[in-house]
């Protein structure tokens, strides 16, 4: 039967979600799949009920935040990676930091902008849109005057805005796919934070895999990404991002239940470490497409 990638949308990260369709495309092309790009902003919805299965690249709010899933459950219609319920949490920050608190799970301290009486988190602070990806309207700031000036403009993207304590770093990132972890990537930039510009435009950010965590350390991280992945009620593949504290302990800052598919993307690169090809990644993604 035919696939649909679903790539495009409306959402900021539009562009980023229009390269992991192409590349997703491309892949189940060369494995000899009747594949076609699908742009949701474009076409009306019950034409995906031609399809036998979907394969959301879609990044951001209505592709990657249990709206397009809903619609997909609705028209029974199979389709990749987590449901509607994760995915609504997975892309609103502010409500998957109190899930992973409330399981215990480390997360660095935060209060939602505009809050009564907020604790004292000190300067640098990371400040971000609850539900925008790819560091989208997110700024480290280090003093109240940049602080007012970035939740004013976090709020061009999101009405809730998070404040979150700074964690020094290193990064790290772990994929999942299908309940298991794949090795994890350290991400190096000479920029504030690992931003857009680090992300998409930059050739001065370095990815390291193996990421030089001891094989215990490594372990930890992975079983901490696992159990993060779960507690969001993840469902297929995903992308859990951690910081390293300076006294070494792993903090959890978000999930991406559709993560950047693009050919600098992360999940390929920890895919390519664990020994798949791109077209077996994808692969294994459109096979575990749910019901
Ligand atoms: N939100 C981008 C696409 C990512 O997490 O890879
Ligand atoms: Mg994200």
């Amino acid at each position: 039967g035919r696939v649909a990638v679903l790539a495009g949308g409306r959402s900021a990260e539009r562009e980023i979600s229009l390269d992991s369709g192409r590349e997703v495309h491309a892949a189940l092309r060369a494995l000899g799949v009747l594949a076609e790009i699908v742009d949701p902003a474009e076409v009306t919805v019950e034409t995906l009920t031609g399809f036998e299965r979907v394969f959301i690249a879609l990044h951001g709010r209505g592709g990657e935040d249990g709206v397009i899933q809903g619609v997909l459950e609705h028209l029974g219609v199979r389709y990749t990676g987590s449901g509607v319920m994760a995915s609504a949490i997975g892309m609103d920050k502010v409500r998957t930091k109190l899930l992973w608190a409330g399981a215990g799970l480390p997360t660095p301290e935060f209060y939602v902008a505009g809050t009564a009486q907020p604790p004292e988190l000190g300067y640098p602070l990371m400040i971000k849109p609850a539900r925008e990806g790819s560091s989208i309207g997110m700024r480290k700031v280090d003093n109240a005057e940049e602080l007012d000036e970035a939740i004013r403009a976090a709020r061009e993207y999101d009405d809730a805005v998070l404040v979150e304590r700074w964690v020094s770093g290193p990064e790290f990132t772990v994929a999942i796919l299908n309940d298991r972890a794949l090795p994890a990537i350290r991400l190096e930039t000479p920029n504030s934070f690992y931003d857009f510009d680090a992300k998409y435009r930059a050739d001065t950010t370095r990815y390291l895999c193996p990421c030089g965590l001891s094989e215990q350390q490594e372990g930890e991280l992975k079983e901490l990404a696992l159990q993060a992945f779960r507690q969001v009620g993840a469902e297929g593949w995903g992308r859990v991002d951690v910081m390293q504290d300076s006294d070494g302990r792993f903090q959890l800052l978000e999930i991406n239940t559709v993560p950047g598919m693009t050919d600098h993307s992360l999940v390929p690169m920890a895919a390519r470490a664990a020994g798949m090809t791109f077209e077996e990644l994808v692969a294994e993604i459109l096979l575990s497409a749910r019901e």
